[in-house]
């Protein structure tokens, strides 16, 4: 079974996704961290990321694996390094690349193969598993947004700065020439401004059980 849920940054989708994974015994998959993670050792090998050609070569060479829901990059467990500002800043520019889309669908699909799976992104519902059975499509204002970022105590930017940078992001996430986050005809749209993780789990499990 695959439950994909897509949407943009700060809507809470990795929380409900964990949380509904751990209720209904799935594995858990963020496919940002597939963005995040290439971006971090990008960024660590000091690749020009306007170099498409290097980014490729380089991405193609990696060694990347996701256990237990944690990304591994040659080895190490880096998933507590994927949400700095830096690659916060840059994973949107990298996940705009296509054929780098493309190694990500494909080791995505290879790692959850024999997996039911409750995965989170940007086109899960759209291009990465179009015939998963349950299909979300979860949203919130950009107050909200940059607010729950803010609240993570994570970043050292100030709220008016990480809500530019949360619209730059969703902008470019939005115009990507493949897997551009959109709403999938035969996804539930929710949005999740005003409700509370618990609402949202609730409406998901309902839909899921119906
Ligand atoms: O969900 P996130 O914020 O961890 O995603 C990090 C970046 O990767 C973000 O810019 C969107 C991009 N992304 C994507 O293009 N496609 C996905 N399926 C997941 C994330």
């Amino acid at each position: 079974m695959v439950v994909a849920i897509d949407g943009p940054a700060g809507c809470g989708k990795s929380t409900v996704a964990k949380i509904l994974a751990e209720r209904l015994h799935l594995t858990f998959l963020n496919s940002g961290s597939f963005y995040r993670g290439i971006t971090l050792a990008l960024l660590r090998a000091g690749i020009d990321l306007k170099d498409e050609q290097k980014v490729l070569d380089f991405a193609r060479g990696l060694n990347l694996d996701y256990v237990n829901s944690h990304l591994f990059l040659e080895g190490e467990d880096v998933e507590d390094l994927l949400h700095t500002d830096q690659v916060d800043a840059y994973a949107a520019q990298v996940s705009a690349i296509v054929p780098l889309r493309h190694i990500v669908n494909e080791k995505i699909r290879e790692v959850t193969k024999s997996l039911s799976i409750v995965c989170e992104g940007r086109d899960m519902t759209t291009v990465v598993f179009p015939n998963a059975e349950h299909k979300f499509y979860l949203d919130a204002s950009i107050d909200v947004q940059a607010q729950r970022r803010f609240n993570q105590g994570v970043s050292d930017l100030s709220l008016e700065e990480i809500k530019e940078s949360i619209r730059k992001r969703d902008e470019i996430d939005k115009n990507k020439a493949e897997g551009a986050l959109k709403i999938a005809p035969d996804a539930l749209y929710i949005d999740t401004s005003h409700l509370t993780i618990e609402e949202v789990c609730e409406i998901m499990t309902r839909k899921i059980q119906n």
